[in-house]
């Protein structure tokens, strides 16, 4: 029988009568079954894909902590830190609840990262997943926004100065810079009126936006059905009696009860952080936050929260220097694409793009290129499922080149984490240079690393150990 096709509430159960009652009112179980009891998941899943239930978790826990931040918090600069500690001390629960909100922020870019770092492993970006993770990098980038908008609310010296630092950003741009900043403050400061629409994005335009990309998320992901470590498309092989794929088990019961073992070990791992160190050495709470934002007192040193600092470290990696070796591998890496194609046309706009970037390095300001290749290096993670061409999916059957170019990668994403956090020295600065490069070359020479390694063949089947 067809998924789509009315079924009737089988089972004589207590709730069987309002089950038919709803049922034919509302596709209830036929959404219960599509999405759950007959949503055929690989049965090789492991440890990776605890992380998208997580996720689902921790944004309902941001939510729901959120609403109750909002009943006591104050968005008024005059107020608002005062009214956060407020929460702390005098609201009954208000401690628990805004350290639930707080470390749930970083736990959620723990669990996000994680499960994006599945994704590059098995190549879930790959054909046909490409919109899965297209929605999945929109979610991303909201994220971001959702954590840098709350970031300000607390009004402490990093959330303003954070703020001031990173809406200056925006003036760099030629021509419409500085209007464009003074548009996203609404002030030429950071001020009381960009508290109060940070506020409002942070808690209803944001989150609305977020929600409804995480059901796209989910549509497009049962649309295809789940990937897996091995890459193997289950669909291949069906079973010509059920119709169900052989390598596929239903997702309720078994990934529900899988899943709940995550979340019980994930609350173990969360409550101990929020009970036992809610500041995790000033990395989830930084220290400087605990002192009220003063206008006229710049920190000197600041940094934004551990998540965004990667991407800091690229934006203060791009110094008058450096833009003599950004220049040097623009040139490279031209050659290397005019060595790829043989199309007349195509090899004069790489030549006209070049001359373009590179007179373009020495004319314009360095610092605007360092915003650029800060946004760069979030956005090209949207490349990914076209710069991949390996004949095979999973980081199981691909060969030593691709598997170092991910272990770089990784090493390049913590250096650059870690040094975004710290005061600059020429050491971390010369560092993040080089790390800065391996980020890029990590995507950038995807398209011929993943071509002429060696690889294993893949599986027509899940090669799982315990698969009949
Ligand atoms: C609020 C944030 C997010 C939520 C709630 C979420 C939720 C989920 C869930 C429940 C799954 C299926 C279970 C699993 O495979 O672990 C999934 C799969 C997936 N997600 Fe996300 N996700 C989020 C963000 C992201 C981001 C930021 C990316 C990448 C940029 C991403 C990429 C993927 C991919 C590629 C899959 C398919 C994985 C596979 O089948 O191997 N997701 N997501």
């Amino acid at each position: 029988m067809a998924a789509t096709e009315k079924r009737p509430v089988t089972g004589a159960g207590p709730f069987n009568g309002v089950l038919t009652w709803v049922d034919r009112r509302f596709p209830l179980m036929q959404l219960w079954r599509e999405h759950l009891a007959e949503y055929y998941a690989p049965k090789n899943f492991n440890f990776w894909y605890y992380f998208g239930s997580l996720a689902l978790l921790v944004l309902v826990l941001q939510i729901v902590t959120g609403i109750f931040l909002t009943m006591h918090y104050k968005p008024d600069a005059a107020q608002a830190f005062a009214s956060v500690e407020y929460i702390m001390r005098d609201v009954p629960g208000g401690w628990l609840i805004r350290y639930m909100h707080s470390t749930g922020a970083s736990a959620f870019f723990v669990v996000i990262y994680l499960h994006m770092f599945r994704g590059l492993m098995y190549g879930s970006y790959r054909q046909p997943r490409e919109l899965i993770w297209i929605f999945g990098m929109l979610i991303y980038l909201t994220m971001m926004a959702e954590a840098f908008f709350g970031y300000l609310l607390p009004w402490g010296q990093m959330s303003y100065w954070g703020a001031q630092v990173i809406v200056n950003l925006f003036d760099a741009i030629p021509l419409i810079g500085p209007d464009l900043a003074l548009w996203i403050r609404g002030d030429y400061v950071v001020s009381d009126a960009t508290l109060n629409r940070f506020f409002s994005l942070h808690v209803i335009a944001i989150p609305l936006v977020l929600l409804g990309l995480v059901a796209a998320h989910i549509m497009a992901l049962h649309e295809v059905g789940s990937n897996n470590p091995d890459g193997v498309e289950i669909k291949n092989v069906k079973d010509p009696v059920t119709g169900h794929p052989v390598d596929g088990i239903p997702f309720h019961p078994y990934y529900t009860v899988k899943d709940t073992l995550g979340v019980v070990v994930f609350l173990i791992v969360f409550c101990t952080i929020m009970f036992f160190m809610p500041e995790f050495g000033g990395y989830f709470l930084e220290y400087n936050n605990f002192i009220p934002a003063d206008p006229l007192k710049t920190p000197t040193h600041i940094a934004p929260v551990w998540y965004f600092t990667p991407y800091y470290s690229i934006l203060r990696a791009i110094t008058e220097d450096f833009m003599w070796v950004l220049a040097a591998a623009l040139i490279a890496y031209a050659g290397l694409l005019l060595t790829a194609t043989r199309n007349a046309l195509t090899r004069a706009a790489i030549g006209a793009v070049t001359a373009v970037l590179l007179a373009g390095f020495f004319t314009i300001d360095p610092k605007v290129w360092g915003v650029i290749l800060m946004g760069a290096a979030v956005m090209i993670f949207f490349g990914l499922p076209w710069l991949d061409r390996s004949p095979v999916k999973s980081i199981r059957y691909k060969g030593a080149l691709t598997k170092s170019a991910l272990a770089l990668f990784v090493v390049a994403f913590v250096v650059l984490g870690y040094f975004g956090t710290q005061p600059v020295t020429t050491a971390g600065t010369v560092l993040s240079q080089i790390f800065t490069l391996v980020y890029f070359a990590f995507f950038l020479l995807m398209p011929w690393y993943s071509r002429m390694e060696q690889v294993k063949p893949e599986p027509a089947r899940v090669a799982w150990k315990g698969a009949h």
